[in-house]
């Protein structure tokens, strides 16, 4: 007998999707899917992608997506001498990424990267850098492993400029 895996893929969050049986163990971010998320995409302050598997209701994990902004000022001097001397930069921001406790450790994390990755090279809308929020040091050390790198005085706010990323799809 065969099996075959059923195919896991990210959908914008809708109605359809029983978000309150998602439990990543981290409380405020299981919140926010839980009554934030679908707000927010409706008043356009951030888009929220769902990863689910196979028609299955209860997401797997979710991500946020919004636009942003980075002061030239809070680059690394190298990266900000070969931009134009705006005072800022056009960037994305992934606000939020979070898998479910169940299916920790299973690439799944990876996966929500790389597809919120790809949205933002298919996006036509100029974009320097891909930012994230990283909730604490392990949360930084996951980024850090592709390739994220830490803003000037940005706190916890990590970057990887999205020339880099279009060489990690090349
Ligand atoms: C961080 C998180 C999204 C990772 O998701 P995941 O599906 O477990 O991660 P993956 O299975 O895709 O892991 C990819 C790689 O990163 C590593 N990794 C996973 N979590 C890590 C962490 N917290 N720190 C460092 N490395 C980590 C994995 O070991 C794996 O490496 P490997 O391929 O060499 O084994 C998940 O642990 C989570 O939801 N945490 C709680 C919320 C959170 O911290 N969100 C992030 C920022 S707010």
């Amino acid at each position: 007998m065969t099996s075959t895996a059923p195919a896991l893929y990210t959908e914008p969050l809708s109605d359809q999707h029983d978000r309150e049986r998602f439990n990543s163990g981290v409380e405020p971010l299981d919140r926010y899917l839980q009554q934030q998320a679908g707000q927010d995409a409706r008043r356009r302050i951030a888009s929220c992608f769902v990863l689910v598997s196979g028609g299955d209701r209860v997401p797997i994990g979710y991500y946020t997506l919004a636009a942003t902004s980075i002061a030239l000022a809070e680059l690394p001097g190298p990266l900000a001498k070969r931009l134009p001397r705006y005072p800022v930069v056009p960037a994305t921001l992934m606000g939020r990424l979070a898998v479910d406790a169940g299916h920790r450790q299973q690439g799944h994390g990876e996966f929500m990267l790389f597809d919120a990755f790809s949205r933002v090279l298919r996006n036509d809308i100029a974009s320097y850098a891909f930012v994230v929020d990283a909730k604490d040091d392990k949360a930084a050390r996951f980024y850090q492993r592709y390739r994220f790198r830490f803003l000037i005085e940005g706190g916890r706010r990590l970057f990887i400029p999205v020339a880099e990323i279009a060489k990690l799809f090349s």
